[in-house]
């Protein structure tokens, strides 16, 4: 049974398509699943002019096509939500919002819990926090602690600022940095996947792997979100964080216990490996790209609200060498792209090979090597790729695979990112949550090639649908290796 957490959940964007397409659904099942009940209050903050109808009717119209919903249940659960408009600047709202917390919290006995949600553009969270402090929001008798979304800035200098005026008001085990990929379930299960089976954790090192790739492509474009897509590109907005993540739980030491101290401090202890790179290595391990025309789709320029001479990638690969013992020699090859064939987020371990055949004896060609391939989405899953010998008479060595995937209806079943990152965040489990030191290595790191970007890196364009630009096939190429995956 799901121990219920009571809590007043303040949501500032609570009219925004964030907070409809997953912050609501996300509550909606934690309270199908009881883990919010009766004890718990949502506030929906933003600038429009809402009756508290008119909001449960958007909660009710997020929940559309969610699973578990009935309307007695879904009335129930808007029945919690109160709309408050809000100007963030200014201090009297925050009193407003300070006595009706207060007010819903003796109404609904949440036990003095104040969850602060920022799901709204980031130029506001520091006036936010700042306010949170000065009109002291804060309850004295439960826990204060604040969720932040993506982006946390869009450079380390912006990214120390904001996190500054957040850590102002809150203490950094008082904040929840979302990276919806740590919410993921195979991200998840990657760690079990290292940590738990004998047969993978001796070989995880530069002895045994030739190299790692990591591919987190997507079919769509640039959708509606253009306006914050040209202030960002496919290296803020999926590398800096996402991929960065992906990396740490594929190279980071074992942590002393799945606990938030020990995984961040695992953590940590990798990104410090990032190296700096210099503008030279960084122009040459990482390309970019931008989708043209191409399979019935239209450019990026093209795109509504984008500037029709935009330099913004859609697509980005790079090399990312970390001078960690265990690394040393080991490429992480990454690539994410808009506009790509198929959405498909994959981790391939390339091992290194035998470098002894002792069946040549026997007219035998060398064996391939061996492969590990996570699924992350859309399938869930993994595979393991061996040699084994060909039925007959003659010694011929074939790949075969060892697979694993989870059926769909228990991926359907199973809590999506947002609903495990939520629940986390009201039980108050920080281990999927960014820290701060984290956010500045891998800042640091992105900032170098921002930098040798703008001062003149080509940006190739790639058709709509095609594989995305030739010069990520070369930056393997040049190592001997190719993707795993090939999108055919
Ligand atoms: C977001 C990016 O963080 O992740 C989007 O801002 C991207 O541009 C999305 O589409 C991809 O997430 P997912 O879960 O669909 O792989």
């Amino acid at each position: 049974m799901a121990k219920e957490q009571a809590s007043i959940i303040t949501i500032f964007g609570g009219s925004g398509d964030l907070a409809r397409r997953k912050l609501y659904p996300s509550l909606y099942q934690l309270y199908h699943r009881g883990v919010l009940k009766q004890h718990f209050a949502v506030i929906g903050t933003a600038r429009r002019p809402w009756t508290n109808d008119y909001y449960h009717q958007i909660i009710a119209e997020s929940l559309q096509d969610e699973p578990n919903t009935d309307a007695e249940s879904v009335r129930d659960f808007a029945s919690h939500f109160y709309y408050q408009s809000h100007d963030v600047t200014d201090s009297d709202h925050y009193v407003t919002l300070k006595n009706l917390s207060s007010k819903l919290d003796e109404e609904y006995g949440a036990e003095g819990n104040r969850l602060f949600y920022m799901a709204m553009a980031p130029r506001f969270f520091g006036t936010i926090a700042s306010h949170i402090k000065s009109e002291d929001l804060f309850s004295k008798t439960g826990y204060n602690r604040l969720i932040i979304e993506k982006p946390f800035g869009r450079d380390y200098a912006t990214a120390k600022e904001l996190n500054d005026s957040i850590r102002a008001a809150f203490d950094e085990d008082q904040i929840y940095r979302i990276d919806h990929y740590l919410g993921k379930e195979m991200v998840q299960g990657l760690l079990a996947l290292r940590f738990t089976n004998p047969l993978l954790t001796p070989i995880w090192n530069k002895d045994y792997i030739a190299n790692v790739q990591i591919t987190l492509a997507e079919s769509v474009g640039v959708e509606e979100r253009a306006g914050y897509y040209e202030t960002a590109g496919a290296l803020r907005d999926m590398v800096q964080n996402h991929i960065m993540q992906l990396i740490a739980y594929v190279a980071m030491e074992q942590p002393e216990s799945f606990t938030p101290e020990h995984v961040h401090a695992a953590k940590n202890k990798l990104f410090s490996h990032l190296p700096v790179l210099s503008a030279e290595q960084a122009a040459k391990d990482w390309v970019r790209g931008q989708y043209a025309a191409g399979n019935g789709q239209p450019a990026y320029c093209d795109e509504d609200k984008v500037d029709a001479g935009s330099q913004i990638e859609t697509y980005v690969a790079g090399k990312v060498e970390l001078d960690d013992p265990r690394w040393v020699g080991v490429p992480f090859y990454v690539r994410t792209g808009k506009r790509l064939p198929r959405k498909t987020t994959q981790i391939t371990i390339n091992f290194k090979s035998m470098g002894q055949n002792i069946f040549d004896t026997v007219g035998c060609a060398e064996a391939r090597t061996n492969r590990l391939t996570v699924y992350v989405e859309p399938e869930q899953g993994y595979t393991l790729t061996l040699n084994g010998k060909t039925l007959g008479a003659n010694y011929e060595l074939e790949q075969h695979d060892l697979d694993f995937r989870q059926q769909q209806a228990d991926i359907d079943a199973a809590p999506e990112a947002y609903e495990r990152l939520i629940r986390d965040a009201l039980s108050g489990d920080q281990t999927n949550f960014t820290r701060w030191t984290e956010q500045k290595y891998t800042w640091q790191y992105i900032d170098a090639i921002r930098q040798a970007w703008d001062a003149g890196a080509s940006l190739t364009k790639y058709a709509a649908g095609s594989n995305g630009p030739a010069a990520a096939d070369e930056l393997l190429a040049r190592d001997g290796f190719e993707w795993a995956e090939q999108f055919k």
